[in-house]
């Protein structure tokens, strides 16, 4: 087999990179280890800042996310039983978010991607391997119905998630890992109810920190904080409710409507990034390369910057037959993806519980009470919550 791009990984990101590419001719080969139904039913981003919107509608993927994506011009932070507003739009000048899940996203993505002609899609690809790209013959190798397969390449893009082959496969002694690990997870419950409040509200406690987000007027997601040994078996949907209506506000809590739960899942925090993002012809993209601590909803929006500026240079290469672009590829990204990892670590800091120290939730009532007295201090929220903007000379 042969193509131009080989991508590791059907996700978001390789979906949509996949996508940019063939609006500029550029064919390429997607493995996706998983089927498709599989790869969708995975509840995760809900989220989306406006560069991420803007992939969608170059992509020609927006339609039903143009038509059904909730546009929210604001957040609520809750601390101290207070409730105060960051009014994003008007802090920004006029940037929003959109609530469209990424469950939806990728369908749209994969409806797009199973039409067009310059992408090959095989599912259930195993132990798939990137080799030679650091001598210049990138080749992919898989094993597909117990047959070994190889694709011949000019680029590989390793869109295959944190647990993916693609970093995995580079000397260490080229790579450089920054970790953090947060000591809780969050606790994330679906139902068919609608949400507590039209804007998300982010809410500090002395019990730990809860995050009421949505999906549409009927869906409702939540989350909680919750200690790294719990198990989602020992949290009935009553146990929830109940946790999470002590973590709000009264007057909130008690607009709150309860349901049984769709889904229940826990999922560990960490901050972790990958140096350089590029390995002779092979490219890291989105959570292959990065992960951020959810609080901010910023992993599927970084992954969005990957794919703009890897798309671009790629599109440059092909069309125009410039290099630059792909050589500054690895430091732009970058240079966003700490942004976004600062922001990611602050808000979690300031929101969470770390340890029963009563000297500790004292000071993040101090700082969030600052804060929200400050237009210099909501606009930072403001302007890092909508997206901090793409390099513009990309
Ligand atoms: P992924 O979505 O991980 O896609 C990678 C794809 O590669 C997968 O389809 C996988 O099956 C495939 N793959 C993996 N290994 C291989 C292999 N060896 N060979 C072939 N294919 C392979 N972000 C938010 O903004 N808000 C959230 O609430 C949020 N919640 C999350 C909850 C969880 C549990 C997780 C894991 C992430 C969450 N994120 C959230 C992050 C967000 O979902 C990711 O940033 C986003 O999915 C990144 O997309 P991606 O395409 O880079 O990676
Ligand atoms: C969602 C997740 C987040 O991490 C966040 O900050 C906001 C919303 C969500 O899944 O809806």
């Amino acid at each position: 087999m042969q193509t131009q791009v080989g991508i590791i990984g059907g996700g978001p990101s390789g979906l949509c990179l996949a996508r940019l590419l063939s609006l500029s001719g550029i064919k390429s080969v997607i493995l996706e280890r998983q089927d498709r139904a599989y790869v969708e039913a995975r509840i995760r981003a809900g989220i989306l800042e406006q560069g991420m919107i803007d992939l969608m509608r170059r992509a020609k993927v927006s339609e039903r996310m143009d038509k059904e994506g909730l546009v929210h011009d604001g957040i609520v932070l809750t601390f101290n039983d207070r409730e105060e507003r960051i009014d994003m739009k008007s802090l920004t000048g006029g940037q929003q978010v959109m609530v469209y899940g990424q469950t939806e996203l990728t369908k749209d993505l994969y409806d797009a991607v199973l039409k067009d002609e310059n992408i090959t899609v095989i599912f259930n690809a195993g132990d798939v391997r990137p080799i030679n790209f650091l001598e210049g013959k990138p080749q992919l190798q898989f094993f597909k119905d117990g047959q070994q397969i190889t694709v011949d390449c000019d680029y590989i893009a390793g869109c295959d998630g944190y647990h993916g082959a693609s970093r995995a496969s580079v000397p260490r002694d080229m790579i450089t890992e920054y970790e953090r690990i947060y000591p809780f997870g969050w606790l994330g419950l679906l139902s068919d109810t609608p949400p507590v409040h039209e804007e998300l509200i982010y809410a500090n406690h002395k019990r730990g920190f809860a995050l009421c987000s949505q999906r549409s007027h009927t869906r409702s997601r939540y989350y909680l904080q919750v200690g790294l040994d719990e198990k989602v078996e020992d949290w009935s949907d009553q146990r929830f409710w109940e946790e999470l209506k002590k973590r709000l506000p009264e007057h909130i809590a008690a607009k709150l409507v309860t349901g049984p739960s769709l889904e229940k899942s826990i999922a560990p925090l960490r901050s972790f990034v990958t140096e350089p993002m590029r390995f002779g012809n092979m490219f890291l993209v989105g959570d292959a390369a990065h992960i951020v601590p959810p609080t901010g909803a910023k992993g599927l929006n970084l992954a969005a910057s990957d794919m703009y500026y890897l798309s671009t240079a790629l599109i440059a290469h092909y069309t125009e037959g410039r290099d630059d672009l792909l050589d500054r590829y690895s430091e732009t990204a970058l240079r966003r993806v700490w942004a976004a990892v600062r922001f990611s670590w602050w808000f979690t800091s300031i929101m969470h519980k770390f340890n029963d120290d009563p000297i500790e939730h004292k000071i993040q009532i101090a700082e969030l009470d600052y804060l929200m007295s400050s237009t210099a201090g909501k606009t930072t929220i403001a302007e890092n919550y909508v997206g901090l903007p793409f390099d513009p000379t990309f």
